[in-house]
């Protein structure tokens, strides 16, 4: 695992949106796994810039977002199908028809599951995953619980993590109480992992992710057995880490 200090979340999304552009330009066929919420929404307004600049073409790139709300339709404004649209989808020139989230609207959750299993598997895995991380060390939502999940799989969201996504619906019983994740085995597949991380809220889940033991109650501790791991991270999401990290 290597870890890129930042002064801050510009310079985090700033960092890794280079380190995605170089893998664009060394790979034009590049899989992309990808991530909501609040964290990589800065680095995804960095690659728009590059893209419209001309820098990074996302023509022949093909995505696979982590996770999705079950029961939610494509086109639900909470729904993660309408946030990569809206976030970054829309506004480069990538095809649509490349672009994959787990169908949180079908109500059959092995079905869907194991349909987005296959879809990464045809693909040849990720080349290239993006990740946040929960307050309690989940990576996408890999919950803290006792297994390491493998495949994609239908998650209860703990109440700390439906808490923490209540912030962006108006009420905290609007929060979708499950949701389809791709399992922390698929993630490990990926051939490199970037992990963000920014603020002093996510300083513990970052020292259990880089110091704690190995082990599924933080289930992004995992990530330490990944061949090709970086994390970036400012200041203050590394603030309980001892310095020099
Ligand atoms: C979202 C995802 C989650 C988030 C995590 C951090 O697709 O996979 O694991 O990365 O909950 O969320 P933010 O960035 O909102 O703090």
């Amino acid at each position: 695992m290597r870890t890129i200090r930042c002064k801050n979340y510009e310079e985090m999304s700033r960092r890794a949106a280079d380190v995605i552009a170089a893998q664009l330009i060394l790979d034009p066929k590049t899989v992309l796994g990808l991530a909501t919420g609040t964290t990589p929404v800065g680095c995804y307004q960095r690659l728009i810039e590059l893209n419209r600049e001309g820098a990074i073409d996302f023509s022949e790139v093909s995505t696979y977002n982590l996770d999705e709300y079950r029961g939610l339709t494509h086109d639900d404004p909470q729904s993660y199908h309408y946030f990569m649209a809206d976030q970054l989808f829309n506004h480069v020139n990538i095809k649509a028809a490349n672009t994959h989230v787990p169908d949180g609207s079908n109500p059959d959750a092995a079905s869907a599951c194991a349909e987005y299993d296959h879809m990464v598997e045809n693909a040849g895995y990720v080349d290239l995953q993006l990740l946040g991380i929960g307050n309690n060390g989940h990576i996408g939502f890999n919950e803290p619980c006792s297994d390491f999940p493998v495949g994609t799989h239908c998650v209860d969201l703990t109440e700390s993590t439906i808490r923490a996504n209540s912030r962006l619906f108006e009420r905290e019983e609007d929060v979708p109480r499950q949701a389809y994740t791709m399992g922390v085995g698929t993630i490990m597949k990926a051939r490199r992992v970037l992990v963000l991380a920014s603020g002093e809220a996510k300083a513990d889940a970052v020292r259990a992710m880089c110091y704690g033991p190995v082990e599924p109650g933080c289930p992004a501790s995992a990530l330490r057995l990944h061949p090709d791991c970086i994390v970036i991270a400012d200041e203050a999401a590394l603030s309980k880490c001892p310095e020099g990290l």
